[in-house]
């Protein structure tokens, strides 16, 4: 029987590394990514066009997307908050597109993803103003991305919870979401910023988001403090989302969340898709789907390079085989 494709977006190159304390060498995230792209991924975040004095951990991302290898059939992308991280960009993509490199190999970005939240206070914290002037400020930058032949992704964070305003209305969720897609996003990410989701609130939540937004047009984006993203994965699959973020060796956290734990594991991700009526895709570096023996070994490894284990269940259990 067919089975229904999961897309796998891979975030833990920008989500999962922007709150370390260390510094990360440029040399460790390229490697990062390229391997990920070689286990079969086919959509990374490779980092984040932000301010250095708010998310220091990304300040090296122009020199990351520059350097790493490039695949045809991968997007890679970036996150833009406002006009300059988009000029930022641009003038890497013109110095990129004036070169002798652009005839042979795939360009550092191919899409920026932009982000606002449901709360005026968790908005307040991440982009310092408040969700309606966020609007406001990202409908240009999205305009001027499309323009430039860019795809746009949106996010909202705090879709259940915020760390400052506490529970969150869902109609609030629908109205930001489809003001997201209005503006031109091929696709909104929700983020359960916290963590504090249950297949219960998030299923109330999509139930609410779907009346505004078509569910094809949907991402689920699960951080796990709680224990409960693997739960909340299946229940967006069961409300008809097909695609997922996740963060390599569970890695993650956003640092205007305090508390809040990394996303939902990739290796547990497909893991817990096996033998389902989901199949997870992936490039032919991973056999069409996502490679779970790679991926655990990736884990591992940036795991120890920032002096920790995996926290990813699947990654474990592998690696005690
Ligand atoms: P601001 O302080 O209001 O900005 O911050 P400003 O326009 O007043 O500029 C302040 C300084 O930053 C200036 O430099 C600007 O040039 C510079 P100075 O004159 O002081 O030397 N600046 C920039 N530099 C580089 N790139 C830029 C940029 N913009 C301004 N793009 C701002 C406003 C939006 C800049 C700031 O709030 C910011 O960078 N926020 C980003 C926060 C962030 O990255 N958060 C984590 C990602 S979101 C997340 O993790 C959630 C998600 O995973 C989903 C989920 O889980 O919910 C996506
Ligand atoms: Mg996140």
């Amino acid at each position: 029987a067919k089975r229904d494709l999961v897309n796998i977006v891979e975030v833990g190159p920008r989500d999962g590394l922007q709150n370390e304390k260390g510094v990360i060498p440029v040399g460790v995230k390229v490697e990062l990514i390229n391997r990920l792209a070689l286990a079969g991924c086919q959509n990374i975040e490779t980092g984040s066009f932000v301010s250095p004095k708010w998310v220091p951990q990304m300040a090296g991302t122009a020199e990351v997307i520059t350097a790493i290898e490039r695949l045809p059939d991968v997007h890679y992308a970036v996150l833009v908050p406002n006009s300059k991280g988009l000029e930022n960009l641009s003038s890497l993509l013109s110095t990129y597109n004036a070169s002798p490199q652009a005839e042979t190999t795939p360009p550092p970005a191919d899409e920026i993803s932009i982000f606002t939240a449901a709360t005026d206070a968790f908005t307040r914290a991440n982009l310092n103003t408040s969700i309606s002037e966020s609007l406001t400020r990202l409908a240009p930058v999205t305009r001027s991305a499309i323009d430039k032949g860019l795809r746009v992704r949106g996010y909202v964070s705090v879709v259940v919870a915020c760390p400052y305003s506490g529970a969150v209305n869902p109609k609030k969720v629908r109205e930001v979401a489809k003001e997201l897609i209005e503006m031109g996003c091929y696709e909104v990410s929700l983020g359960d910023t916290v963590g504090m989701g249950t297949p219960a609130t998030v299923a109330e939540m999509l139930e609410e988001v779907k009346k505004g937004v078509p569910v094809e047009k949907l991402a689920g984006h699960f951080h796990d403090t709680y224990g409960t993203a693997i739960a909340n994965v299946f229940t967006a699959l069961s409300h008809g989302v097909r695609t997922i973020d996740s963060s390599v060796g569970g890695l993650g956290g956003c640092p205007y969340s305090p508390g809040a734990t990394g996303n939902v594991a990739t290796e547990d991700v497909v893991y817990a898709l096996r033998g389902s009526q989901y199949s997870v895709a992936g490039s032919e570096y991973g056999n069409g789907t996502l490679d779970l023996d790679k991926l655990a070994e990736i884990g591992w490894w940036i795991s120890a390079k920032l002096g920790r284990e995996s926290t990813s269940r699947a990654g474990r259990a592998l690696r005690a085989k």
